[in-house]
């Protein structure tokens, strides 16, 4: 048994995509969160960038006490997750891929044509490819970079026309072309558009990275011995960031949980501390 909390982060809201199921898998554990929202998006910027702000806010979870760091965010995942797990040894550092990989390889065969949205450089790294070709290399594989989905997604653009004109202009040619009949949300953002993608293209099977993530965490944490017991989870949500559009976000989120299960934010400069 361990009640240190379990750290997350992302390069803003997405990573919440974890949270949620998270919460009810397995209440008993305490969450430390932190949206790196004043940087949001990572899933353009430069390696050399995301790595330098991973360390960052690796190293703060870490002051945290953390039992475990999930990096519930694919950009970081495709990143960095090494280069982490190397220079915090102590603790195990969870990338989102490696788990979703797994479950398509396991879930998907050749008569299968599986296509992975995400950041563009989540698809730039070819890492999903990559890692389930490894485990399955039969399974069709088809990528395209969707890089307008995170801004309009953390502006609350979400239940409207723009959002769904957004997601036609992105998958409409990629996923006829390719005969797509799988979608993988290779950003933990894009669970929020789930219904949206859904309603658009209604016979397609979605696979939820931010859902398969859950089972390993369980998975590490029983086979270390460490799940939390007997501790009522008080959880800490850190924004570097806080502004109004985001807390309205957070609401719109976490609406139809209990009010325990709602989260509370601190701001958090990363230079000047708490
Ligand atoms: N939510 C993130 C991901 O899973 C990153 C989005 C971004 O900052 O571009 O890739």
């Amino acid at each position: 048994m361990d009640n240190r909390p379990i750290g997350f982060f992302d390069s803003g809201l997405g990573g919440l995509t974890c949270i949620k199921p998270l919460m009810k898998r397995l209440p008993e554990e305490k969450i430390i969160y932190f949206g790196d929202t004043a940087r949001t998006p990572y899933g353009s910027k430069a390696t050399s960038t995301i790595k330098a702000f991973s360390n960052e806010i690796a190293e703060f979870l870490v002051s945290k006490n953390v039992k475990m760091i999930v990096i519930a965010c694919n950009t970081v995942s495709a990143t960095c997750v090494d280069e982490l797990q190397e220079r915090f040894p102590q603790i195990p550092i969870v990338g989102i891929i490696d788990p979703a990989a797994k479950c398509i390889a396991d879930t998907c065969d050749g008569s299968n044509n599986v296509g992975i949205i995400g950041t563009k450089v989540t698809i730039a790294s070819g890492e999903y490819k990559r890692r389930i070709h490894a485990l399955n290399s039969d399974v069709n594989i088809y990528q395209t970079p969707c890089p307008a989905y995170v801004p309009l997604i953390e502006e609350g653009i979400i239940d409207n026309d723009i959002m769904d004109l957004t997601i036609k202009y992105y998958m409409d040619d990629f996923v006829n072309s390719n005969n797509i009949d799988t979608v993988v949300l290779g950003c933990t953002h894009y669970p929020l558009i789930k219904k949206n993608i859904s309603r658009l293209y209604p016979d397609m099977n979605i696979i939820n990275p931010s859902d398969v993530i859950v089972g390993t965490i369980e998975k590490i944490l029983t086979e270390r011995d460490e799940l939390a017991s007997g501790s009522k989870a008080q959880n800490v949500f850190y924004a570097s960031d806080l502004s109004e559009n985001f807390i309205n976000m957070i609401d719109h989120i976490f609406s139809n949980e209990a009010e325990d299960a709602k989260v509370r934010f601190k701001n958090f400069d990363l230079e000047k501390g708490e």
